[in-house]
């Protein structure tokens, strides 16, 4: 009782929200952006990646599973802070601290909407898709190069909304980085810090690799 008080008072929600994003961004984001930079080797390197990873069955089911509770953890405590946040400042009748928030922060909540709906797409697009089958030193492995080259080669529409998506990304990672610091009390917000400049190079080099993906496979 006194724990799901503490987890549902302020500090704990924004616990919850940190921790969960740190699971994401750990265990399934980064590993999968250094996976995807394979794809930049070739066919047969990214279909070899992808074929040792579907082996791993169940890794694969325990983090897909870790990802959805942490998803639908930090949907709920992301909404929870966010009313919250507009509460107080109603309340306060002032506008001021919206004024001092960067744009990412204050993008927060539209830049986890769009990235959930970017999930939704993407997971149709790549992992409910009917992967075709080729050869690799000289067993039949699932063709997940083709696909992504497929679905990228000659459709700039579909290249640009990835690209949108990804600006998303980049936002929504630049201030989370900092937040979750600041919730672990590593960072305390101030002009000029290192961990600020830090989110924001990682975040824009994580959304810009992710980025080159589609329009590697648009040239290809
Ligand atoms: C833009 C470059 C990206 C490319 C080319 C890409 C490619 C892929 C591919 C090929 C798969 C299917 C793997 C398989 O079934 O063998 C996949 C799965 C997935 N991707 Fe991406 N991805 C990209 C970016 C992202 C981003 C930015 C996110 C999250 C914000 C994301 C989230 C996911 C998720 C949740 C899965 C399902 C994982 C699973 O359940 O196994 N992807 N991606």
């Amino acid at each position: 009782m006194k724990n799901t008080r503490f987890l549902l008072s302020s500090i704990g929600q924004k616990l919850l929200l940190a921790t969960s994003g740190t699971i994401m961004f750990l265990l399934f984001l980064v590993p999968h952006m250094g996976g995807n930079v394979l794809f930049l080797f070739g066919k047969d390197i990214f279909n070899s990646y992808a074929h040792h990873l579907h082996k791993l069955v169940p890794i694969v089911i325990g983090i897909e599973v870790l990802m959805l509770v942490s998803i639908s953890v930090h949907m709920i405590m992301a909404a929870r802070t966010t009313w919250a946040n507009r509460k107080a400042a109603s309340s306060r009748h002032s506008q001021k601290g919206s004024k001092e928030r960067s744009l990412a922060a204050r993008l927060m909540p539209w830049s986890g909407i769009m990235i959930f709906a970017f999930i939704v797409i993407h997971l149709a697009n790549f992992k409910f898709y009917e992967k075709s089958k080729t050869m690799l030193d000289g067993h039949e492995v699932y063709d997940v190069y083709g696909m992504v080259l497929s679905r990228f080669q000659g459709d700039l529409w579909y290249v640009g909304v990835y690209l949108f998506f990804m600006v998303a990304v980049g936002l929504h990672l630049s201030h989370a980085l900092q937040s979750a610091l600041q919730t672990y009390g590593v960072y305390v917000p101030r002009t000029g810090s290192k961990i600020k400049a830090a989110s924001m190079w990682i975040a824009t080099g994580m959304a810009s690799t992710f980025a080159i993906i589609p329009i590697i496979a648009y040239l290809n």
